[in-house]
C-alpha cells in the first residue's frame, strides 16, 4: 500500500466517527515502535515529524527510517506529516523529502498573514496532492520553539479562514497546551467550540498538545529519579469527546516521550552493569509500542487500516 495523503485517513476517520493519532518520532526505535502498533491493532498510521526532528536527524536519516516503515508494512495506510511547519520553504523541504501531509502554523502572525502564508502553502502543496494542516488561535504550552498563551479558535474567523485558504484540515485551539504540564487544577477544555467550528467549516478539525500524561508513566519516572512531579495532561473522555464532536487528528509526543524515558530509567536503575544500548532502547521502544496502541483503540482507529482503498498522492493531485 502506498503512503497516503492525510486528507484521505481523516476523511474516512470522520465517515467512520473516529480520531486518529498523529504521533510525533525523532528516531528509529519511536518510528518501529509506531508502525508496530499499528499493524498489530490494524489501524491508520500518521506518522509525525516537527522541524526539530528534522534537524536532529539531518533530515534524511528521518526521511528513509519512515520510508522503511512504510515498506516493511505494506497494509498500514501511513501519512507522513510535517508538524508545525513555519514558512513555504519548510513545507518544500517536506514535501521534496516525500512527506504526504504539512502543516503550516502562521498562528502566531496576524490573521491576515496567517490567511496570505497558509493560502501560498495550499496552492503549493495541492499541485502535488498534499494535505495541509493550518492553525488559528493560539495554544499554551511550549514546543520546541513555539511558546504562546492560549487565545481559543473564533468560530466566525475559523469558517472564513477555511473558506479563504483551501486548508484540508484545521487544529483548533480548545485550551489544550503543549508539554507535560498543561493543567495547574482540574483540566478545562473548550470541547463545545469544537462542535461549533465543525459545523461552520466542514473539515476534519485537529487537536495539538492531546498527551494524556498517564499517571504510571510520571510515577515511573519518578520511581527511577526523574523529576517530573506536576506533570498533567487531557483526560482520554475529553479527547473521545472532541472526536465525536469534529476531531479526527490527535497530536500526541509528550506520551511518547515520557514511555521512552521511565523504560530507559529503569533499565539503569535496576540493572547497573548494562551499557549495551540496546538492553535499555528495546524497553524505549516496547513502551513507546505500547502507549501507541493505547490512543489507536481509545480515539477509535483501531481496527480501521484496511476499511478503503487508499488514493495516492497522484490521484488526490488530480483531484485538488
Ligand atoms: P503533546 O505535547 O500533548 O504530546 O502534544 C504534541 C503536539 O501537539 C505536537 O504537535
Amino acid at each position: 500500500m502506498p503512503l497516503v495523503p492525510l486528507k484521505q485517513i481523516l476523511d474516512n476517520a470522520i465517515a467512520g466517527g473516529y480520531g486518529v493519532p498523529a504521533l510525533n518520532v525523532n528516531n528509529m526505535e519511536a518510528i518501529q515502535a509506531i508502525s508496530a502498533a499499528a499493524k498489530k491493532v490494524k489501524s491508520p498510521l500518521i506518522v509525525q515529524a516537527s522541524r526539530g526532528a528534522l534537524k536532529y536527524t539531518n533530515l534524511i536519516y528521518l526521511k528513509h527510517l519512515m520510508m522503511a516503515a512504510s515498506e516493511e508494512n505494506p497494509e498500514i495506510p501511513m501519512a507522513l506529516h510535517l508538524d508545525h511547519g513555519d514558512n513555504i520553504e519548510s513545507v518544500k523541504t517536506a514535501i521534496d523529502l516525500g512527506f504526504t501531509s504539512v502543516m503550516i502554523d502562521a498562528s502566531h502572525h496576524s490573521y491576515e498573514e496567517n490567511v496570505r502564508i497558509t493560502k501560498e502553502v495550499v496552492d503549493y502543496a495541492h499541485q502535488f496532492g498534499v494535505t495541509v494542516e493550518a492553525e488559528l488561535g493560539t495554544l499554551g504550552g511550549i514546543e520546541e520553539d513555539i511558546t504562546g498563551e492560549v487565545q481559543l479558535t473564533d468560530p466566525d474567523q475559523a469558517e472564513d479562514f477555511v473558506k479563504t485558504t483551501g486548508v484540508d484540515c484545521l487544529a483548533v485551539a480548545i485550551g489544550t497546551s503543549h508539554g507535560a504540564y498543561k493543567f495547574k487544577s482540574e483540566p478545562k477544555l473548550a470541547i463545545d467550540l469544537v462542535k461549533t467550528i465543525s459545523d461552520r467549516v466542514h473539515i476534519p478539525l485537529v487537536m495539538h498538545g492531546s498527551s494524556s500524561v498517564p499517571v504510571e508513566l510520571r510515577e515511573q519516572i519518578n520511581k527511577y529519579g526523574g523529576a517530573m512531579p506536576d506533570a498533567c495532561g487531557v483526560p482520554i473522555s475529553a479527547i473521545q469527546a472532541a472526536v465525536k464532536n469534529g476531531v479526527a487528528k490527535i497530536n500526541v509526543d509528550t506520551d511518547l516521550r515520557m514511555a521512552m524515558t521511565g523504560a530507559i530509567r529503569k533499565v539503569f536503575v535496576e540493572q547497573p552493569d548494562k551499557f549495551d544500548p540496546r538492553d535499555y532502547c528495546r524497553p524505549g521502544r516496547e513502551a513507546i509500542q505500547a502507549q501507541a496502541e493505547v490512543k489507536m483503540t481509545a480515539f477509535g482507529s483501531a481496527g480501521h487500516a484496511g476499511d478503503y482503498t487508499p488514493a495516492t498522492l497522484e490521484e488526490y493531485k488530480a483531484k485538488y
